[in-house]
């Protein structure tokens, strides 16, 4: 069994490699929020929270000049060599000030640690009535699997706030925030999506919480063994497929003002 982790093993790091094997769908599944973003050519487009940079070509595409900002230096050399103005930027610390017609975040807001700092520094950001369209996880996202995370957590003996480091509020909860820092929220949703994972529960937490299981140290395999083994009733089917309990929130708030 484990013993109390070591903290370099607890920073999640990024492969783009790893991650398009295991979570290539994310960007794909990111259709539904780019519809609500409706980007127009010409339009300055800040996407905070860019991975390899796969929707951030999409906007650009449509004629858009975005930039894209992400915390992982790897992500941003993957974005930065398919063409975009890609930038190593904490979204907890956003560094742009009445630039943008429009502020986009996909599959990101979660991994950020202080989000009134990320929603003060996209206000920031925004020129006046310029709009924030993100999606991201909501309440109950992943449940089972952090509930079995964190008995992963109890058994091998490693940190239980290993098991759930994301942010994943209720709309009553992020609409509250919006609304204090100046946003008018004009749709806010959340999306039960359950998600097919190509390379199974394995590749899923390999690619989203390797930290958790790399405290485990040589109980690692039998860790994971274990969390399948949890799990397996509700998330793998009988051809032995696994489907992920995601739920998404989805929002569109417009900046009021510059007061913030
Ligand atoms: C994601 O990045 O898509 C994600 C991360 C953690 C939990 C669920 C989804």
């Amino acid at each position: 069994m484990g013993r109390l982790v070591p903290t370099e093993t607890t920073e999640q790091a990024w492969c783009p490699k790893v991650y398009q094997a295991n979570a290539g769908f994310v960007p794909t599944l990111g259709a539904g929020v780019m519809e609500w973003l409706s980007p127009r050519a010409g339009e300055r487009i800040l996407d905070l929270g860019c991975g390899d940079g796969t929707l951030t070509r999409d906007l650009m595409d449509v004629g858009a000049h975005v930039v894209g900002v992400d915390a992982s230096e790897s992500f941003v050399s993957s974005a930065a060599e398919r063409g975009i103005d890609a930038r190593v930027m904490d979204g907890c610390d956003l560094l742009f000030d009445t630039e943008f017609d429009a502020v986009f975040s996909n599959a990101a807001i979660h991994w950020m640690s202080d989000p009134p700092a990320v929603v003060s520094g996209v206000k920031r950001a925004l020129k006046p009535g310029g709009r924030f369209v993100a999606e991201f996880g909501g309440h109950g996202n992943v449940a089972a699997i952090v509930t079995a995370m964190q008995a992963v957590a109890a058994r091998f003996g490693v940190d239980p706030a290993l098991a759930h480091p994301w942010y994943f509020p209720t709309p009553d909860e992020y609409s509250d925030l919006l609304s204090q820092h100046g946003f008018v929220v004009e749709r806010i949703a959340l999306i039960p999506r359950p998600t097919p994972l190509p390379t199974g529960l394995r590749g899923w937490i390999q690619t989203f919480r390797e930290p958790l299981f790399a405290a485990a140290g040589r109980d690692r395999d039998e860790a994971l063994s274990f969390a399948e083994s949890l799990l397996e009733r509700s998330l793998r089917d009988r051809a032995g497929r696994w489907t992920a309990d995601y739920v998404r929130i989805r929002v569109e708030a417009h900046a009021v003002d510059h007061a913030t």
